[in-house]
């Protein structure tokens, strides 16, 4: 009974899934000494149920009742007693006109906050604002910090939205979600609208208390499906459920429907059919949806029809939606990730490059968009890297408003599996000043709108929630979403600065715990640099299959451009105006200058830019293979900590929130060291060039499964080789023989961890058993294709490589070890090696 009493008040007693998120309202610590600090009542500025002045009243009422037990009520005028009132500043001035003259200027959006002596004044430039100055006073005083304060915050750009990736439909390459790994589609289920939207709204309820204003429900690869009336009906369900937070439905077009679904047998943007038929879908989507943000569209990439279909220009595509939205308000983001994925060739053309094709695409269009078309571009000139330079094209409108698109999905980065907190990369990139005119010129100054004055401009996250209840599928990775939601807001937060609010609001405020998120959450990213591409080679995923474990020979020899050129002797992109694909000329002159040139490109882009021997000295004197190899040793080992550190937190936070982000971490320190000997040992096969410290290829901890006794198990020889140490695994001999490999230990007796290298492939649910000397030691399951939720894979690969490792096991010289592997489905129980490792080493 005691303890129990001790926890209900530590408030560790509830087991928490995360679907709360940061907006927990857990109770405050000394809660009951700032009840005279807060206000008694609620008083709404003239609020419909279903619009957020209503919503903010109550997230008031529930906010202030969770994090400090009181009980507020709801008054529609002023009751005795400290009051917050929450309304629009129109409506406030109407009952207040004198007022007027002491209130700030708000653009859209913005808020304003008068906090005084348990007083709350909270005026919003628009319904929308007011609620998110409610989520704002929550979020203070939900940080312990309750006294008077008075705040004027407007957002930093106008276009702060995130688009979904949701397939109306379960299946294909991608699932529910493409590239998402927290679930099915919170949207979508078999071709139709859910009809139960409940965590819909929940969602615009977390977005809404980051600031962020439009959600793209349906995938950039959309399916034309969506505009039948009866999905129409439904868009306008999922348009109900965010209205109470302010937040607008957007809508993703396939260019090719009025062929598709009209039919029309043409979808030229210039026909006159075509764009009746357009018009008469934004009426109908109006009709239903009243205050819909807009388009969302991706044309001519990868495969998805567009304008140049018929010849047309980008412009004419993206005027064609724009035109349509005019008569209802509407905006559409055209974006600018357009490339030809089937015809470059690295082989026959050295200037050959897919980081030229969206300026070479979009320049000379600036001024021919509509006015309310926003050019949507990936932050970098590819795809979503773990490094890429700041996309050039941000230069070349300034005319035409421009978003930058950023993944809070990590695909290249890790798929939620591998934590990599990403506010530090985006501020890096915001930050990049890229000099246009020779004038201070940064990223965030453009998609602001400030530097070259456009109205439209800002923010466009991809977010791939999902049905778990921790949304994206990993605890530590919700921070990316908040992040995103702050940065988007106001860029000049530290990444520090949102990570500590994050942290207390979604774990408390245990030093402890602060201490671990941060350190974990910055170092993740350059620890993922480290062990996955460095030195601007790219991620070196599987780009052809999963984009999630190691392949560093996937990106070549394909037309997907992602090339690294790597061969015996060099490797990197001359992407050089004097001999390269001259795309470093694509940057204003002072920026094009510093990286034509290697002595002034970072090393951290060397190889984004130039292609040089593999002995090429940095700048930190080592050479690049030993940077390499330096670097993915480096990285890995980092990873190795957070298992550690994490585990000092262990009754320090609920238990349930413990064991999933301690399941995760064990296994990105696995995995990492899966990416560290996988890289490193591609790279010294090609180059032939030996680790100066003796590490890579040389395990002496490991025992090869094949060199094992095998029963039942044979060897076999992965595919790509450097997968597997020695280039071999062992797998069961048939779907129904049961494996084992037995080894005699040449240790010295003593504690060792054990460590057991396996695939885990989406075929099956293999069991693999651990012995010493007869005695269990573990036992695991092959399930991670439905613990992680990262890409499912069905080869033995790079991206099913796992690793258990069981700590402190007792074993004589001469013990028997034993592994037994029973397979299931088509999962062969396959078993790459065994590290022995003196307790605390890592191999
Ligand atoms: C990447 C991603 C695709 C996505 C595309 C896009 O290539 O792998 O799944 O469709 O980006 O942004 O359109």
């Amino acid at each position: 009974m005691r303890s129990l009493l001790w926890l209900a008040v530590v408030g560790l007693a509830v087991a928490e899934d995360g679907l709360a998120a940061w907006l927990r309202y857990a109770r405050v610590p000394g809660a009951s000494r700032h009840l005279g600090k807060l206000p008694s009542a609620v008083v709404t500025l003239n609020a419909t149920k279903g619009y957020p002045v209503h919503t903010a009243g109550q997230e008031l009422v529930d906010g202030i009742g969770g994090l400090f037990g009181k009980k507020l009520t709801v008054a529609k005028s002023k009751p005795k007693g400290t009051t917050a009132t929450v309304g629009t500043v129109s409506a406030y001035v109407d009952k207040n006109p004198s007022a007027a003259k002491g209130l700030p200027d708000l653009v859209e959006d913005g808020f304003y906050l008068k906090i005084s002596k348990g007083n709350v004044l909270i005026l919003g430039q628009n319904e929308r604002g007011a609620l998110y100055g409610a989520f704002h006073y929550l979020s203070v005083i939900a940080q312990g910090n309750v006294s008077d304060f008075t705040l004027t915050s407007n957002p930093d750009a106008p276009v702060r939205w995130v688009n979904q990736w949701d397939n109306m439909q379960d299946g294909g390459t991608h699932g529910s979600v493409e590239r998402g790994y927290g679930g099915d589609s919170i949207f979508f289920w078999d071709g139709h609208i859910r009809e139960d939207l409940t965590r819909a709204g929940q969602y615009a309820r977390l977005l809404a208390s980051i600031g962020i204003n439009a959600v793209v429900a349906n995938n950039v690869n959309a399916n034309a499906s969506i505009l039948t009336p009866e999905n129409m009906d439904g868009l306008a369900r999922i348009a109900d459920v965010f209205r109470p937070y302010g937040v607008q439905l957007g809508v993703s077009l396939n260019f090719a429907a009025p062929q598709l679904l009209g039919g029309l047998d043409t979808f030229d943007p210039l026909d006159k059919a075509v764009v009746n038929w357009w018009q008469g879908i934004a009426d109908n989507l109006y009709k239903r949806i009243p205050d819909m943000a807009g388009y969302l569209v991706k044309a001519n990439s990868e495969g998805q029809p567009g304008p140049m279909t018929y010849n047309r220009t980008l412009a004419d595509g993206a005027n064609l939606f724009a035109r349509t939205l005019q008569p209802h308000g509407g905006i559409i983001l055209f974006r600018a990730f357009v490339y030809d994925h089937r015809s470059l060739n690295q082989t026959l053309d050295w200037k050959a490059d897919r980081a030229n094709a969206a300026v070479d695409y979009f320049d000379g269009l600036d001024d021919k968009f509509e006015d309310n078309v926003v050019i949507q571009i990936k932050y970098g000139p590819i795809d979503f890297q773990v490094r890429e330079p700041v996309s050039p094209l941000f230069t070349h409108l300034r005319r035409t408003g421009a978003t930058v698109e950023l993944q809070i999905t990590q695909e290249y980065l890790g798929q939620q599996a591998h934590v990599v907190y990403l506010a530090p990369m985006w501020k890096e990139l915001l930050d990049f000043d890229l000099r246009v005119d020779s004038k201070p010129s940064t990223l965030k100054s453009i998609v602001s709108g400030k530097r070259f004055g456009q109205k439209l401009t800002g923010y466009a996250g991809v977010v791939n929630v999902g049905t778990n209840t921790t949304w994206l599928g990993s605890h530590l990775a919700m921070s990316n979403l908040y992040a995103y939601g702050k940065l988007a807001w106001d860029p000049e937060q530290t990444s520090t600065g949102i990570l500590k609010e994050w942290t207390t609001l979604t774990f408390g405020h245990d030093k402890l715990v602060h201490d671990v998120i941060t350190k974990i959450s910055m170092e993740s990213w350059p620890a993922y640099e480290d062990y996955s591409g460095n030195l601007g080679i790219q991620t070196l995923t599987d780009i052809l299959l999963g984009h999630y474990g190691p392949n560093p020979g996937s990106q070549d020899g394909n037309p997907w451009g992602q090339w690294t050129r790597a061969d015996d002797d060099t490797i990197g992109m001359d992407r050089t105006v004097w001999n390269g694909t001259g795309f470093a000329g694509q940057y204003p002159p002072e920026i094009a200058a510093m990286y034509e040139n290697i002595e002034t490109t970072p090393d951290n882009l060397l190889l984004w830019f130039h292609h040089v021997p593999y002995t090429q000295k940095l700048k930190s004197g080592k050479t690049v293979i030993q940077h390499f190899y330096d670097a993915h040793y480096k990285g890995s080992a980092t990873a190795q900590t957070f298992v550690t550190l994490w585990e000092k937190l262990k009754g320090r936070i609920d238990k349930e929130r413990y064991e999933h982000v301690l399941f995760r971490l064990i296994y990105q320190a696995g995995h990492s060291l899966v990416w560290r000997d996988s890289v490193n040992q591609f790279y010294f096969n090609k180059s032939g060039i030996p680790d100066e410290l003796g590490r890579v290829g040389n395990h002496k901890y490991r025992i090869e499964a094949e060199e094992m006794e095998l029963k039942g198990y044979k060897s076999y020889r992965v595919s790509p080789f450097e997968a597997a140490s020695g280039y071999h695994c062992v797998v069961t001999e048939t779907n129904s023989t049961v494996g084992t490999a037995t080894t005699k230990l040449k240790v010295p007796s003593g504690k060792y961890d054990l460590a057991v290298n396996y695939y885990d492939m989406a075929l099956g649910n293999s069991t693999w058993e651990l012995f010493v000397d007869r005695k269990l030691v573990g036992k695991w399951k092959g399930d991670l294709e439905y613990e992680l939720g990262r890409a499912p894979s069905p080869y033995i690969d790079g991206q099913t490589a796992a690793r258990k490792t069981f700590r402190g096991v007792r074993v004589k010289k001469g013990s028997e070890l034993k592994v037994v592997g029973r397979p299931d489905g088509l999962e062969p129980a396959p078993i790459d090696y065994i590290s022995v490792l003196p307790e605390g080493t890592v191999n």
